[in-house]
């Protein structure tokens, strides 16, 4: 079974071997990462670790039992008991609800390990898969979203509150 997993030093060639791997397929619905990303790697790798361990995020990758790196799912901007939502998943696993299954895991997580009350998470109107995604875990939409944060389309910002609003 492949497993959650928060994001350590080890994890990154296999980070990088799905990031190459599935370059053109995240870029048809998300902003490309940029050559600068793949030609520095090692450095914003050990500047996303640095993030974590200030507390400012909490990265997490699905990890198939062959050490391959299946998705990543992402905590970002924690903040007053809130944080932003950001996934992919490798183009041969999409389709079988791996994104569905291990967003209802993270939001589990979010809670329980990070005391987090509200997510957010961006997504435009033309990635319907991600729609889905957040709505099966329980997102609703919450007013329009800056295209320039979702890769220059138009979308929108659904939000999740993880404890009852007061
Ligand atoms: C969006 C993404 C995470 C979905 O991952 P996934 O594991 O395929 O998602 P699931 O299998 O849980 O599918 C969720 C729903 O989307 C549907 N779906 C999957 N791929 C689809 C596609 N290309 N077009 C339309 N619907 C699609 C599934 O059928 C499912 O719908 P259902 O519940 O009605 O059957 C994945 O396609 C991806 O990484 N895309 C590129 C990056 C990205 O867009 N990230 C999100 C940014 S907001």
């Amino acid at each position: 079974m492949p497993e959650l997993e928060r994001l350590r030093a080890g994890h990154a060639p296999a980070v990088l071997a799905f990031e190459l791997a599935n370059r053109a397929y995240f870029a048809a619905s998300v902003s490309d990462r940029g050559d600068d990303y793949f030609d520095r790697f090692a450095e914003r790798y050990d500047a996303l670790l640095a993030e974590q361990e200030a507390g400012v995020c909490a990265f997490h990758v699905l990890v198939a039992e062959d050490g391959s790196v299946l998705g990543r799912f992402n905590l970002v901007d924690i903040e007053d008991g809130t944080a932003e939502l950001g996934y992919r998943v490798a183009q041969h696993v999409t389709g079988r609800g791996v994104a569905t299954a291990t967003v209802r895991e993270l939001c589990r997580l979010a809670a329980s390990r990070h005391g987090l009350r509200t997510l957010w998470a961006a997504t435009a109107h033309a990635n319907t898969a991600s729609q889905k995604v957040l709505t099966k875990a329980g997102f609703t939409r919450d007013g329009p979203a800056d295209p320039a944060d979702i890769g220059g389309k138009p979308g929108s910002w659904y939000r999740l509150d993880l404890v009852p609003r007061q």
